[in-house]
């Protein structure tokens, strides 16, 4: 009797085992098995229905939180090689596992330090959309996401991306304009290579810290990958300034297609999963409204000053008025002539 049933079990976990070898094809962005449908698809990725700290998310530029411990973010400026594949889902960089030169990712709002892994393309077939995150619901025509892992505690993505503290996320907004870094073509020059799914091709000594925009302005949540399993493990780190790829790479990423060559099936671009709920999470950055030379700007407490213990250790004398600016206020309460946040989410919006 037990022998049986013990060869029934090993059965079902062969071919269960079996499946999950080729599920990884099976999440596409539209239809049956899209976004809303990820976390039924497997088991193992249960999270992308039922979590309830997800990415990616509407930025709402009034709810931002000043964080003053914030710190500048260090990321290496070695060069990287690695291998730009077609996913039939994404377009996708995967650093050389074999790399003499890692580039460590630390600083911002993490606690360890990080190794750089991949990075992820979204983009959209029309200029209206294509970004996962949104900024006061605004969508940028593409987002670029730097994926790393927690090197301090884990040895590699695959194990970290499932755990605590595992992976963080850096999202580059794209914008269609005049490019504004030359080394991104290393990149863009490969795109027609990798046409179909499938298709691989490599690159060489690419200087990841120049694709970076020129601001240490970000703003930073917790979250989770933007692809299946959806983990919650991601501190995500976006930097408040968008960059610029051409028109005509923008037009060049719009050939790249979800099937083969034999099968090209849709185009791959409008790969964004759908913006997921806040659910009381807190947006924190480090810009200082305050100090930006906004009008009246003295009469607004920053999160500093306006913290419970401070405003009680200096007793009565704190008005009423001093207190206001609390999160959830609207900001007009403290700045009349000047909205304190919204200047930080046009920066990620406007022209340089
Ligand atoms: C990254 O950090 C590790 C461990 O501290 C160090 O050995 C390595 O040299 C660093 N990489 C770079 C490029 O600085
Ligand atoms: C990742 O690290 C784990 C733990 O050391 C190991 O079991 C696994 O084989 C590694 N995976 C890859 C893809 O290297």
């Amino acid at each position: 009797m037990h022998q049986c049933s013990l060869f029934i079990l090993t059965l079902v976990c062969v071919s269960v085992k079996d499946i999950s070898g080729s599920w990884e094809e099976w999440w596409t962005y539209d239809g049956i098995s899209g976004p809303g449908f990820w976390g039924l698809i497997n088991p193992q990725w249960s999270m992308c229905n039922k979590g309830r700290r997800q990415s990616p998310v509407n930025i709402e530029p009034d709810k931002l939180l000043f964080d003053p411990w914030l710190r500048d973010i260090q990321f290496d400026k070695h060069k990287v090689s690695g291998i730009l594949q077609n996913t039939g889902q994404s377009l996708v960089f995967r650093v050389e596992k074999d790399s003499k030169h890692q580039v460590n990712i630390s600083g911002g709002p993490l606690s360890y330090r990080y190794q750089f892994e991949e990075i992820y393309f979204h983009y959209g077939m029309e200029d209206n959309r294509g970004s996962e995150h949104q900024i006061d619901k605004h969508t940028f025509p593409g987002e670029i996401q730097l994926y790393g892992f927690n090197k301090e505690l884990y040895h590699n993505m695959s194990e970290a991306q499932h755990k605590s503290q595992g992976i963080v996320g850096i999202s580059l907004m794209v914008q269609v304009g005049e490019p504004t870094s030359t080394d991104f073509r290393l990149i863009t020059t490969a795109f027609n290579k990798v046409t179909y799914r499938g298709a691989s091709y490599p690159i060489k000594h690419l200087p990841l810290s120049s694709l970076l925009p020129n601001t240490q302005q970000y703003l930073t949540y917790e979250g989770s990958t933007t692809h299946p399993g959806c983990w919650e493990t991601a501190v995500w780190i976006i930097f408040n300034k968008p960059i610029y790829i051409s028109k005509q790479e923008m037009y060049a990423l719009r050939q790249l297609m979800q099937g083969s060559q034999l099968t090209p099936k849709a185009p791959l671009g409008n790969n964004a999963r759908p913006v997921q709920h806040l659910n009381h999470r807190t947006v924190r950055t480090n810009i200082n409204f305050n100090k930006q030379g906004l009008q009246g700007s003295h009469n607004c407490p920053d999160m500093y000053r306006n913290m419970h213990y401070t405003a009680r250790y200096r007793g009565r004398k704190r008005s009423k008025k001093s207190v206001a600016c609390k999160r959830n206020d609207k900001p007009k309460k403290c700045h009349k002539n000047s909205h304190p946040m919204a200047e930080g989410a046009h920066l990620a919006v406007q022209k340089r």
